[in-house]
Formats: C-alpha cells, structure tokens, sequence
C-alpha cells in the first residue's frame, strides 16, 4: 500500500456503506464465501479480502469508487479469475476490496452495419462469442479460458490467444471503453468509430493496464462476419524447427486464411491424454512435436480442406511433416482444438508448474525452443519441460514441471530463478517475459529490468496522474509504488 495511503473507516460503518450500494445479497463477508474470490486460477496465491461487492451496473461501480476513495481502500477488479500472474486477486494483507464485474454480463448492442459489439465487462468471452455467432458474425478472441474469462478482464491484459496470427491481440478489437475512473468519474468512450484521430488514443490505455488505472465497465468490440468454411489439421513434425517451417508454408500459400497456428510437444500432449477424459490421441503414433493449423474464410465455397491437403502434401514432400488429420466435422474439429486447448488444465493436474508466458520474433521462436530448453534442463537437472503456445504470432507458454519425485513446494521456490533462466534466452533472442498474461503481482519485479529508463517513468507518470492514491489495483504491474 503507498505510504500515503492512510485507512480511516471502521469496518462496521464500511459494511453498511457497502450494502447500501449495491445492496445486502450482492456484498460477500462471510470467509467462505470471499475464498475463491481471494484464489489464484492456479491454486498458487492466497490473498484476502473484508468484501466482495458484485455491482449491478456502471453507476455502482462509480459510487464504489467513490467511496473507496474518500476513505482510500484499495481496489481489485475482479472478472472471470483466471489470470495466470495473480492479476485480479487481493494481497494477503486483508485491505483490498474485492469488486467483482461478474453482473454486469449483457450485450448492449450488436450493430451488423458497423461490425460492433458492445457488452459489459462482466460477460464471459464465450457468452458474448455466442452473441456474436448468432447473428452470423464472429468474436475473434479465443482462448482456452473463454468459458470464465471475462471481457473486462481480457481487455485489461490485452489478452491474445489463438487467432492473434490473423485478428491481434485484444486491442486490436476493441473501438471503445467506458471506464470508471479512480476519481470515480465515468469516461464513456463507446465510440463505434474505424477512424478517430481526436487526441491521445485513452482507450489504449486501459487496455493492457490490468486494472491500475480504472475499471473497465463497457466495451465496444470489432466483429467479423463467420467463416463458413474453416478446415484444421492436426500435424506431427520432426522438430521445433520443421513446426516453424510448416507455418511459414501455411503462411505463404494462404495468407488470408490462416487463422491459428499451434504447436505443442509430446510430453504436453501425453498430459493431456492422461489427465483430461475423453480426449483421444489421433495419429497412428506418438510424435516429439505437434502443431494444430486452421484455416478459415468467409465464402463456403473457398474449398479449404482440399488447399490444406494439398499444403501438408508438399510439407510432408519437404520432409517437414510426420503425419497428419483433418477433421472432417465440427465434433472433429472441436476434438483436435481439445488437444491444444486442455493443456493448461492437464498440466494443473499433474503438478505445480513454473509458467513463462514469452514472445519472441516469430523468426526465432524455433530457435528459441530449443535454446530454453536446453538451459533449463542443464541448471535444473530433471525438471519436465513442456511447452506449447501460439507459434504463429511467436508467443509461446514455456512451462516447466518438477521432477519425478520432486514436491510442488519445493519446485516453486525456483520460480524466480526458473523464470530468469528462460528469460536470458528470452532476451538474447530479442523477446519479450509477457506475451499474453500480463504483470500482476507475479512478474513487476522484472519490469526495472526489462522496461526500466524512460519507459517505465513515464508509466510510473500515467499511474500517479491518474490514481494518485494508489488505489487501483495495488501491487500489480508497476514494482513499487509510484512517486508522487
Ligand atoms: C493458453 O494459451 O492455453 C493460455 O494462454 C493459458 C496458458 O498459458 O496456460
Ligand atoms: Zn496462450
């Protein structure tokens, strides 16, 4: 907390202000209520909380604010939960109000002439996905976590997933924000505009701030109409290196329609045959190296299964394929996505995990593959490297494992050194230590580092200019505090 930052309420007086705003049923106290509020996705962090409050709308959230302010509690936004750096949980002080965005989960508008779809940030990618879908348009963010993650919580990491290749990351879709602002002022910026040069581009700010500089109530999302033919193979490579080359071959031919390029490994997709009921492994025999490739296009008619044969046809000529399937049905297709999507949850279930979400220069993640790996096996004798990730826009989730017989507890006092391990392939390789997941409280300890100079001056700037109190999400992002 800043040392300005001086509590003056009393628990008692605060409970009743709090129900008051949002009223009795919608303000958590009770601890076993507040405990998954207060967990990791990961089961990793434990903060606690006094309260949760779940806001009903823009409004609510603002007089929360308010009230926080005047009597300078810190906040944490919470959506879906499921940040992988603890982003959206309290410390463990027990001076955070938890403010949950879960009830603000309607679709305002979907506008088929502008190809905009505007919702609130409580509502989960996959709800607002279907909205989309069921006017014959497409959201195209996804991501494994699309089930609970939330807009708000999304457009707060900037998250990427799997069709970045094609769409970006989340900023790229978003054309307005409404946002509560730490004074508690609304900013409503739901513009559905595709041009507006009208001074500094605010609504890029929030994006990507996790919650340090206000709360992000509403959104304005870019749509595209739906592909109607979308073909994905599933493909076993010789090497990090072939996967690479494989995607370039994708890349060159089909340009306009590559939308995801995956790759995994052959220890993450035993993990996920071991761990996860009802996956099926579905190539004739197992393989070091896998990627996923899907193509897509608007037109019905753009015969996209026989291209993507006809592409691996001449990989497998190149010697840069093993094996592959196509699915041959949307049930296929969605059971080949499971392989690549479940690996996060396969990889819970086996053991605690060292997670490093890096990018590097899409030319250099084969090579950086490889690199990572082999650091990682030499410092850290036996340890389970096992990594998977978007290979096409160069993002990949370089997650290790402990060693047979080596106890979660005693694996994660490595973290930070596993971490740093990676992270010097990660920086010889032109790269970046966050792709996709974000800062939070796990990884500001980097940021002196990696953003240290002018750049993160100025974001300590932004911070303090626009939160000087530092209530906003404490802890995350920035090392420190700010000055003030
Ligand atoms: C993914 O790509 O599966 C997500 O970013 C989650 C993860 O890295 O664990
Ligand atoms: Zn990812």
């Amino acid at each position: 907390m800043p040392e300005n930052l001086a509590i003056s309420h009393s628990w008692p007086e605060l409970r009743s202000v709090l129900t008051s705003i949002v009223g009795e049923q919608n303000c958590l106290f009770d601890p076993q209520e507040i405990a998954p509020y207060c967990e990791d996705w990961r089961q990793v962090h434990k903060g606690s909380t006094p309260a949760v409050v779940r806001p009903a709308c823009t409004d609510e959230v603002a007089s929360l604010v308010r009230m926080c302010a005047q009597r300078r509690i810190p906040i944490v936004p919470q959506g879906g939960n499921t940040s992988l750096v603890d982003g959206a949980t309290p410390s463990a002080e027990g001076n955070e109000i938890v403010l949950s965005l879960s009830r603000m989960n309607k679709v305002r508008d979907l506008d088929l002439v502008n190809l905009t779809l505007t919702v609130e940030a409580g509502i989960t990618l996959k709800a607002a996905q279907e909205a989309a879908l069921a006017e014959d348009c497409m959201l195209p963010l996804s991501m494994g976590s699309e089930g609970s993650a939330q807009i708000g919580g999304a457009l707060s990491t900037n998250a990427g997933g799997n069709n970045t290749v094609r769409y970006g990351n989340a900023r790229d879709l978003v054309l307005g924000l409404e946002v509560v602002l730490p004074d508690a002022e609304i900013w409503n910026g739901l513009r559905r505009l595709r041009k507006d040069n009208t001074g500094y581009c605010l609504r890029q700010l929030f994006v990507g701030a996790e919650g340090t500089l206000g709360i992000i109530t509403a959104a304005v999302l870019k749509l595209v109409p739906r592909p109607h033919d979308v073909a994905v193979a599933f493909c076993a490579v010789p090497s990090e290196q072939a996967a690479l080359d494989l995607f370039m071959l994708c890349r060159g031919r089909h340009y306009n329609s590559i939308q995801a390029f995956e790759y995994m490994c052959g220890p993450g997709i035993d993990l996920v045959l071991k761990h996860i009921p009802g996956t099926q492994f579905p190539l004739a025999k197992p393989a070091g190296h896998y990627a996923l490739v899907e193509l897509a296009d608007y037109s019905p008619h753009a015969g996209l299964r026989e291209k993507l044969e006809d592409v691996l046809g001449n990989a497998m000529d190149a010697g840069l394929l093993q094996d592959a399937v196509l699915a041959g049905s949307s049930a296929e297709r969605a059971s080949l996505w499971r392989l690549r999507e479940e690996q996060s949850e396969a990889q819970k279930r086996e053991a605690a995990s060292v997670k490093n979400d890096i990018s590097v220069p899409v030319s250099k993640v084969a090579e950086f593959l490889v690199r990572a790996g082999a650091a990682c096996e030499c410092q850290f004798p036996g340890v389970r490297v096992i990594p998977y990730g978007h290979m096409g826009d160069g993002n990949i989730h370089f997650n290790l494992l402990p060693a047979p017989g080596v106890g979660n507890s005693t694996f994660l006092k490595q973290t930070e050194a596993i971490m740093d391990a990676v992270n010097e392939v990660v920086r010889q390789l032109d790269g970046s230590f966050s792709a996709e997941h974000g800062i939070g409280r796990v990884k500001p300890y980097m940021m002196e580092e990696w953003r240290g100079g002018a750049e993160l001056a100025t974001m300590r700037r932004i911070k303090a200019a626009l939160d000087p109190l530092g209530i906003m999400n404490p802890g995350k992002v920035l090392p420190g505090e700010p000055t003030l």
